[in-house]
């Protein structure tokens, strides 16, 4: 386990994106339902939150629900609704006490109205904190937020709001739904896979990204500080030729 003077000579990334994979076959090596695995990744999130905050990440976003995952069996859709019901009234306490400021991003349409009600209540109860920004993807896809935001650009063009030549990446980044936030510059997926799953499409153009076999519900710090590590070794180059701080 990492101490304070190793953690010190980390560059801390300002924003953390995760891609919380693996919950389903860490329960089936186990013997149990993959539900299991969902709800010991809930408890995971809940550690990694705090271990971000800790390490002074400013913003975390995590993919808890795609667009995609609907297809999943009725039964495991109800079990994860369910968590994040409890997970979303349970978070108002815990980001209170913590300083936390949550958001959730994705399509709300399609949630129920109880669980819409539980986000807008915690997001309207934690909007003055100041800690670590907490975004969760509920029903998110990067296409899908992608033709959302497009649409509300056609809508301003159409009206003569907006001339298709004043459409900047500033123009389109407004329109999505991570608008208040910055880009991310890490992404951690775990469990084997290396792909992005239709996750922040267009938000992680200049991300670096760490792919670890560790599934979601072993994560831990030692694990974050790794990714951490790597993040801290790698030359962002913005397709530049040089480190930032080089000269030619
Ligand atoms: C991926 O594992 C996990 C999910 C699709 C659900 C994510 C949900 C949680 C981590 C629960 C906690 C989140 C909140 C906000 C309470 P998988 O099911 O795809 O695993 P597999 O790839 O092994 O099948």
């Amino acid at each position: 386990m990492e101490n304070a003077s190793d953690s010190g000579k980390l560059k801390i990334p300002n924003h953390v994106a995760i891609i919380m994979d693996g919950n389903g076959r860490w329960a089936k090596k186990r013997h149990k339902p993959r539900t299991f695995g969902h709800a010991k990744g809930a408890e995971v999130l809940e550690q990694t939150l705090e271990d971000c905050n800790d390490l002074g990440i400013k913003y975390l976003t995590v993919y808890a629900f795609s667009t995609e995952n609907w297809a999943r069996p009725l039964e495991e859709v109800q079990v994860i609704m369910n968590l994040f019901r409890k997970y979303l009234e349970h978070s108002v306490e815990k980001c209170m006490k913590n300083n936390v400021r949550c958001r959730v991003i994705g399509d709300r349409s399609r949630l129920s109205p109880d669980i819409r009600d539980a986000i807008d209540h915690l997001e309207q109860m934690t909007r003055n904190n100041t800690g670590i920004t907490f975004i969760i993807a509920i029903n998110y896809g990067g296409r899908d937020e992608l033709i959302r935001g497009i649409r509300k650009i056609s809508r301003d063009a159409v009206q003569g709001v907006l001339k298709p030549e004043e459409i900047t990446e500033e123009t389109v980044g407004r329109s999505l739904d991570t608008s208040e936030f910055p880009d991310p510059d890490l992404l951690i997926r775990t469990s084997g896979e290396q792909r992005l799953s239709n996750f922040l499409l267009w938000q992680l153009a200049y991300a670096e990204f760490y792919f670890t076999d560790i599934p979601w519900p072993d994560f831990n710090k030692e694990e974050l500080i790794k990714a951490i590590r790597v993040y801290t070794s790698r030359d962002r180059r913005y397709g530049g030729i040089t480190g930032q701080q080089e000269s030619k």
